[in-house]
């Protein structure tokens, strides 16, 4: 009898262990084109390996961005920031289509959920995948991160224009630099170098953009005083970008504006061997909100609906989300057995090779 009831109480604990496993609640948004196809692959893998590292993903899936918009008007329901809040992170494919504005998927949903959600930090790694060939001279070993300014600088979308139709027409647009929002994202930076290999490139153009870049210029190194042990240094965006295609080498952390981040990271993907490999988190490094996850590209509308996008990015984005909610082992397993699907020669058209979207999913399951 006594053996039974001790037993019952194994049995109730073994039971209460599992139930105590955490719980992650992901808000889903695969938004258009290709999103529709990478994000449910990215997601299949997230599913396998919390079931390897024995925590829960419970999800919803909300239909919004441009094909929402035809219906609705809008890119996400009045209500939609007011939903994302009750998650834990958001994991997000790409928005925009052919025939909607494209002035509208940046403003009305992805620079509404940065700004609002304050992932003032935009975390872009770019670093060698085995077995995929790239497009640089040199075989050396690429693996830094770029840090990009996520909610002000060139995008914070103040301006107008004047009588666009005349001859007079104008379009401003003013960029907006505070000492608040350079010294967050800066500290982030250093942090982050200080966990790598300690050094940080921060990328200006203040030799033309006088006022606002010097000011980006004058705070960032009050912030780097404060790291002594972190190597420090600045570099124009100009000689930055031939920088990346002939010595990517070089860089561990590069500091970046808004617009500038924006743009080297597409030139970080391309460097790797495709748009379609590089990750990304928009953090909210305080977690007062939920931060959100999505490859560095588009919607790829050109490629949508033949199953022959690459997923890699997507899930890169899926382990960096893991790493923020603390699960960092099974973050590192995902990406080692990217690895391994890479070097078997699982590889998109992107990339040279004819796996389908799913396949590659398929092989990371496998790998993990
Ligand atoms: P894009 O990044 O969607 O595509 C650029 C090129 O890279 C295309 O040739 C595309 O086929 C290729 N490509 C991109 N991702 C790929 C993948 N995973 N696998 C294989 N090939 C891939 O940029 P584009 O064409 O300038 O923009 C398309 C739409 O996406 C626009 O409406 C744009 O506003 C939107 N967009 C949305 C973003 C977001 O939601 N965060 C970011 C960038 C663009
Ligand atoms: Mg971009």
């Amino acid at each position: 009898m006594k053996v039974c009831n001790f037993l019952r109480i194994c049995k109730f604990k073994f039971l209460t262990f599992n139930s105590m496993s955490k719980t992650y609640k992901i808000a889903v948004v695969p938004g258009d084109g290709i999103g529709n196809e990478i994000v449910p692959q990215g997601y299949r893998v997230l599913e396998a390996v919390a079931e390897k590292y024995n925590f829960n993903i419970t999800s919803e899936t909300f239909d919004w961005g441009a094909k929402y918009y035809l219906k609705e008007g809008k890119f996400l329901p009045d209500n939609g920031l007011e939903t994302l809040k009750n998650f834990d992170a958001i994991y997000f494919g790409s928005v925009g289509l052919p025939e909607v504005d494209d002035t509208l998927p940046a403003k009305d949903y992805t620079f509404k959920v940065r700004t609002n959600f304050n992932q003032y930090v935009n975390y872009r790694p770019v670093r060698t995948y085995p077995g995929v060939a790239r497009p640089l001279r040199s075989e050396k070993h690429i693996d830094f991160v770029i840090v990009r300014e996520n909610v002000e600088g060139e995008f914070v979308q103040m301006g107008g224009q004047y009588l666009p139709e005349s001859a007079e027409g104008m379009g401003i647009d003013t960029s907006v630099f505070t000492r608040k929002g350079i010294e967050r994202v800066a500290h982030y930076a250093f942090k982050l170098a200080r966990k790598r290999r300690n050094k940080v490139t921060h990328i200006t153009k203040s030799n033309t953009l006088i006022n606002s870049l010097s000011y980006w210029d004058r705070v960032i190194k009050e912030v780097a005083a404060a790291y002594p042990d972190v190597e420090h240094n600045q570099m124009y965006i100009d000689n930055c970008t031939a920088s990346f295609v002939l010595k990517p080498e070089q860089f561990d952390v590069v500091l970046t504006t808004n617009l500038f981040g924006d743009i080297l990271s597409d030139l970080g993907g391309a460097i790797m061997g495709s748009l379609g490999l590089g990750g990304s988190g928009n953090i909210n490094p305080e977690k007062e909100f939920p931060s959100m996850f999505e490859p560095i590209h588009g919607s790829a509308p050109d490629i949508a609906g033949r199953n022959s996008a690459n997923p890699y990015g997507q899930i890169w984005s899926a382990a960096i989300m893991l790493e923020h909610l603390g699960e960092e082992a099974a973050a590192k397993n995902i990406m080692e057995a990217v690895d391994k699907s890479t070097k078997e020669g699982v590889l998109t058209v992107d990339l040279g090779g004819n796996a389908g979207t799913k396949d590659v999913a398929d092989a990371v399951i496998r790998n993990l």
